[in-house]
């Protein structure tokens, strides 16, 4: 059959961190092949799935020689004779040979780059872009873009405490429109780090490297730049923060080594709550740690009604955890992040059980990518309605963009922009 998996081969590449990822083909006796990159994260939830690592003096420790090993041996012989249309067969093949309850065994960076390889090759084989394969003749929405304009925490040597400092235009009418806006914000925001003499570099989604006394001197900053761009805070450009706040929670405590505070879940919360009265903060990831629930819950009770709160760390691309989070009135979002989940199948899950709860969804990157691009298709093709890639530099971001352009420019003038449909009731209707 043209859909039957002759070959699953794998080889080790090299991500934008300089460190060794995994790189998968699969290859269809119809001669289509699929190709897709492992990406890796770098303040990880506890409860993620895991990535394979060789561990040693090697690479930092970082080497895939087992990960690689793992997907010509094992997962090549497993998936080889099946049919490439089956994802779910496949992934639910690869997630049961590992036997372990996060992927432990054949490493998340050998199957999330297996399950999307499989799924390039399915759409090639129909001869369709991966984006309308999923969409399978439904309309998708162009989704929203937060992009990042700061760079902290874990990705900046925790210059800032605050991971994301990042924008959303939600009333562009089209990506390629919020892209413009958006490098207006960021080259306003280098200008003015120039200026204040703190132009220091870039963190590693290319962000600016945030050389700032405080974290809402960041937050300042950002609304300034916003300003001197010549977009109205607000009211056309957003501020979106990714907290990170499971970098910070430590002994029981928040603590912000930046602001020279500690905080209880409590006191957090209202730490966040201020900065969201006095700045134009639209959406805000993690405010809280992993384990959190009950912070999550405050926060929501807080100011979900105006502003979106996504759980990451918290969530970790599981279905389960975004039902838990639900009951428990904790967040209004839910960050997908294939390789969290480790397979395609469980990672749409998650995205399907937000989607139920009207919850928003953004697909997200990692801060350790290639030039894989695999997510814009994602997003669009599985109608997310949110995207989160970094910041407005470097290839392996902005490879990403130019993809949502390639897409959006295929869908002609049935393209449709997510904007303020992307963030649930309450968030959307407190823009309108
Ligand atoms: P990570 O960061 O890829 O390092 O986990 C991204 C995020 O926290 O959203
Ligand atoms: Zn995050």
């Amino acid at each position: 059959m043209k859909t039957t998996i002759t070959t699953v081969r794998a080889r080790q590449i090299w991500d934008s961190r300089g460190r060794p990822t995994v790189e998968a083909d699969v290859v269809l006796e119809g001669g289509a092949t699929g190709r897709a990159c492992a990406p890796a994260g770098a303040s990880r939830g506890a409860h993620e799935a895991i990535d394979l690592r060789d561990g040693g003096a090697r690479f930092g420790g970082f080497g895939v020689d087992r990960a690689v090993a793992a997907v010509n041996g094992e997962i090549a012989k497993l998936l080889q004779g099946r049919d490439v249309r089956d994802q779910s067969g496949l992934d639910a093949a690869m997630v049961e040979a590992d036997g372990t309850p996060n992927l432990a065994r054949l490493g998340a960076n050998a199957t999330v780059a297996v399950s999307l390889a499989a799924l390039h090759a399915a759409a090639a084989a129909e001869g369709l872009p991966l984006w309308a394969y999923l969409a399978d003749g439904t309309s998708p929405r162009m989704p929203l873009p937060e992009i990042q304009i700061f760079g902290g925490g874990a990705h900046a040597g925790r210059r800032t405490d605050v991971q994301d400092f990042m924008v959303m235009a939600p009333r562009a009418d089209s990506v390629r429109q919020a892209l413009e806006i958006t490098g207006d914000v960021f080259r306003a925001a280098g200008r003015l780090m120039e200026e204040t003499g703190r132009l220091a570099g870039a963190a590693d989604e290319g962000g600016w490297w945030p050389m700032f006394d405080s974290n809402e001197d960041a937050l300042a900053a950002l609304t300034k730049s916003i300003e001197m761009s010549g977009h109205r805070p607000g009211e056309d450009v957003f501020i979106s923060l990714d907290v990170a706040a499971n970098e910070l929670f430590d002994g029981g405590r928040y603590r912000l080594g930046l602001d020279g505070a500690e905080f209880s879940s409590e006191a957090m919360v209202e730490r966040v709550a201020e900065w969201v009265a006095r700045y134009p903060i639209l959406s805000v990831e993690d405010p809280v740690s992993q384990d959190d629930l009950d912070g999550m819950a405050a926060a929501t009770a807080r100011f979900g009604d105006r502003v979106q709160l996504i759980g990451d760390d918290i969530l970790v691309t599981n279905a389960d955890r975004v039902a838990k989070a639900a009951a428990a009135g904790a967040g209004n979002a839910v960050l997908v992040k294939v390789n969290q989940a480790g397979v395609v199948t469980k990672a749409k899950a998650a995205l399907d059980a937000a989607k139920a709860l009207g919850w928003g969804a953004i697909v997200s990157a990692r801060s350790g990518e290639t030039e894989d691009v695999s997510i814009a298709h994602l997003a669009v093709g599985w109608d997310a309605g949110q995207i989160k890639v970094g910041s407005f530099a470097r290839s392996e971001r902005m490879a990403k963009w130019n993809e949502l352009l390639r897409i959006e420019e295929a869908m002609g003038e049935g393209a449709t922009f997510a904007g303020a449909s992307a963030f649930a009731p309450s968030v959307a209707a407190a823009l309108r």
